[in-house]
């Protein structure tokens, strides 16, 4: 069983640190840990941003710029650590398509570098933060814990190896790991690849929504705050290693539902939907049962859907100058291979 001796004066490990809800846990935990030390690996790929972590105390925050398939890198991040949370990952489906190699590269050979290294240092506690889409579409009811996995995308599958190598080193040599599996998150910072931002800063500009296929696929929408709550609330739980837990919202939404809500805040029209050729494979739905979690730790998210939405759609309002640079660099390149020649199904109205 873990040692309880608390979260705060602890050094924490936050690999990809300066991705988005990496960087929104850094915040989120620092603000209730103040007296806490966090050390974060970072490659800076396209979607990590140093500037995620403006406004932490130098103090408090050690950034190292690495990569976590390089031992060494992670040797010196991982010093002096008690625990070390993973958020470091490939992480967009359309881009998995487009380059699968880096998935497996990172979703699994970095998990492998990093469990590694943790057992060579003895941590406390592991958390490799993985994703509901291991489990595949789930057409029907919600998925649980022990639900098969099924993963249908390059990046789920890397995901699922990254979520299942961890469990192994638990099994086979005691590494105290637990393994989340949370649904799709929104909030401030999100890389403007991702549905939410992308939506939000196409419409601030007047140009088209690209909705895939008939957007009604579905996913459980949670706001990254309560996502950093169950984090914390898993850390602090002792007895756990081992263990898969799934977080989720049960707040079940198509893409066209999310994308009148976007159009709604922002006072502009529906004539900017425009329903785009399907992504392939497009998991037409996910749903996973979090009551294990609440059960254990009382965790149960705290904002709701309407809120939530509301302050991220304000958050990139009032944030321009951090997203156009994104969207003025290797974004645009992005955007016209992802989109720039993609069949063009029905204008809105149409
Ligand atoms: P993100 O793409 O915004 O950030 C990923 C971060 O990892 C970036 O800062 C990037 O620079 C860093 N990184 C990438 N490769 C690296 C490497 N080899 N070494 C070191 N750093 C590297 O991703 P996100 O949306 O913040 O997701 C974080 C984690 O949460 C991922 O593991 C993802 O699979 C998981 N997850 C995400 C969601 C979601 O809705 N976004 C839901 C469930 C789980
Ligand atoms: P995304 O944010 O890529 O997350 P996921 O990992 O769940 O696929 O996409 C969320 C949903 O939005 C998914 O059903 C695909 C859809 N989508 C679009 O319809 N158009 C887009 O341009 C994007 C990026 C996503």
């Amino acid at each position: 069983m873990a040692e309880r001796r608390g979260l705060d004066g602890s050094r924490v490990l936050v690999t990809g640190g300066a991705g988005f809800i990496g960087s929104n846990f850094v915040h989120h935990f620092l603000g209730r840990f103040p007296a806490s030390h966090v050390v974060v690996l970072d490659a800076l790929t396209y979607a990590g941003r140093r500037e995620n972590l403006d406004g932490i105390p130098a103090r408090s925050l050690t950034f190292i710029h690495g990569d976590i398939r390089d031992p060494a890198a992670v040797a010196q991040a991982m010093a002096g650590c008690d625990i070390a949370l993973n958020f470091a990952a490939e992480s967009h489906v359309d881009r998995s398509i487009e380059t699968p190699g880096e998935f497996i590269q990172t979703d699994v050979f970095g998990v492998f570098v990093l469990c590694e290294e943790a057992r060579r240092v003895g941590l406390r506690r592991f958390i490799q933060v993985s994703t509901d889409e291991v489990y595949g579409e789930v057409l029907e009811g919600h998925s649980t814990e022990d639900w098969p996995l099924n993963p249908r995308s390059p990046y789920a599958a890397s995901k699922a190896g990254g979520d299942r190598l961890a469990y192994a080193y638990w099994a086979t040599y005691g590494l105290p790991v637990v393994v989340t599996r949370c649904s799709n998150n929104y909030g401030p910072r999100q890389y403007p690849e991702k549905l939410v931002p992308l939506f939000v800063t196409n419409a601030i500009d007047d140009e088209p929504l690209p909705v895939y296929g008939t957007g009604q696929n579905r996913r459980d929408w949670l706001h990254v705050e309560d996502h950093c709550a169950a984090l914390v609330a898993l850390l602090e739980h002792p007895g756990i290693e081992g263990e898969t837990f799934n977080i989720g919202a049960q707040h079940e939404l198509d893409v066209l539902a999310i994308t009148g809500t976007i159009l709604k805040l922002l006072g502009k029209p529906a004539s900017l939907v425009r329903h785009v050729e399907d992504r392939p494979g497009h998991d037409r739905r996910y749903a996973v049962d979090s009551s294990k979690l609440a059960r254990l730790t009382g965790w149960k998210p705290a904002i709701a859907f309407e809120d939530g939405i509301r302050r991220t759609v304000e958050w990139f309002r009032q944030n321009e100058a951090w997203w156009r640079p994104i969207k003025a660099g290797e974004f645009r390149a992005y955007y016209e291979r992802m989109y720039g020649q993609r069949k063009v199904l029905k204008e809105a109205g149409a």
